[in-house]
């Protein structure tokens, strides 16, 4: 029976997550109106709507229903300030914007002309930056030091900063990452506490409820959410709470105006692995093994990137896999 419901829990989920591809298109008129849906959302517990089918399913019918009435206004409205491009003239922060696959995703964004590109890194890497500006003198580059474990306070108060320097912001990617299955709680919270609160931190200014405009994340979770390796099980189970995450982001989107959709590399040639410890002392070096198995670079990893934040699709999982983006159907369990 459980089974059951969360089965049909995914299909419904879905059915909503089809329908919202274009959920950042919600007019004024209709945000009032979410406003009691959203105060329905905030009544259930989450076990409550696991275990309640029927409230389910009048919540996403409710949100389905007050989407396609706020479409058009909203699209309207969306056009005017974006021209239609996700990344040319935009205003990105990119979180971990320095590792590997940031980096080469950095450069590929830049080329195309965003209006500003805040990277915020614990990393500081000023040479990094240096080159990012020289590749396109009219993108503006700059670099926020953040550790994305600091209190959810210290994260807004980062975003204030900027928002009062930027006024907009209109993309944000979440990709801070470890891979040390001898640090649980680190595991845990630089790969999924950390995005969660900056994406918390965030909706105090995008959020339509408060009367903000609207915004994208693009989260970098992995492959590894769908196909643990068994070996870093810590690092497999955070990526598959961030995909979650993501996915209830996408969901919330018609109430939010916040869309959402998950980057999942495949293997790609960083140092990630490179101190990686097995949860128990389980399997050999992840990095011996991985040297036999077919990977990507992170050049090719980051073309992938920037067509998928360029697709700008609610509730896409993306695949990057092999220098390939594909993506990927959920067909739920059979
Ligand atoms: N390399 C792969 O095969 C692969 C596959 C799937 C997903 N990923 C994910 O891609 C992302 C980037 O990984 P990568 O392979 O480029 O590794 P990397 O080690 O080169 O980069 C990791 C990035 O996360 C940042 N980071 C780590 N802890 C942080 C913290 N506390 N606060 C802020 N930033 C922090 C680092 O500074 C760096 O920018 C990670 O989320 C990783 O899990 C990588």
């Amino acid at each position: 029976m459980n089974a059951l419901r969360v089965f049909a829990h995914i299909v419904l989920q879905h059915g909503v997550l089809r329908y919202s591809s274009t959920t950042s298109n919600l007019g004024n008129s209709v945000r009032n109106k979410l406003k009691v849906s959203s105060k329905q959302l905030a009544k259930p517990q989450p076990i409550d709507i696991l275990n309640n089918l029927c409230h389910e399913e009048r919540l996403n019918r409710h949100v389905l229903t007050a989407h396609h009435e706020g479409v058009a206004s909203h699209a309207k409205r969306r056009k005017s300030k974006s021209c239609g491009a996700a990344i040319a003239g935009k205003n990105i922060i990119f979180v971990a914007g320095l590792g590997g696959i940031g980096m080469d995703t950095c450069r590929q964004i830049v080329k195309r002309g965003p209006k500003n590109l805040l990277i915020f890194d614990r990393l500081d890497k000023p040479d990094y930056i240096t080159e990012l500006q020289k590749l396109n003198p009219k993108t503006k580059v700059a670099f926020y030091s953040y550790d994305v474990t600091v209190p959810l306070s210290k994260s807004k108060e980062l975003l204030q900063e900027v928002f009062e320097k930027y006024e907009t912001i209109d993309l944000l990617i979440n990709g801070a990452g470890i891979m040390d299955d001898h640090q649980i709680e680190k595991t845990i919270a630089v790969n999924f506490t950390g995005t969660v609160n900056t994406t918390t931190a965030i909706m105090d200014f995008w959020d339509y409820r408060n009367d903000g405009p609207g915004g994208v994340i693009a989260n970098i979770c992995s492959v590894t959410a769908f196909y643990p390796n068994c070996q870093v099980p810590v690092y497999c189970a955070s990526k598959a709470a961030v995909f979650s995450f993501t996915v209830s982001l996408a969901l919330l989107a018609p109430v939010t105006g916040v869309t959402a959709y998950s980057i999942n590399h495949s293997i790609t040639r960083t140092t990630l692995g490179q101190n990686f410890n097995s949860w128990l002392d389980v399997g050999p070096c992840i990095t011996e093994k991985l040297s036999d198995t077919p990977s990507q670079s992170t050049a090719q990893a980051a073309k992938s990137f920037v067509k998928a934040i360029e697709a700008n699709k609610n509730g896409a999982i993306w695949k990057l896999e092999q220098g390939k983006l594909e993506e990927v159907k959920w067909t739920g369990f059979n």
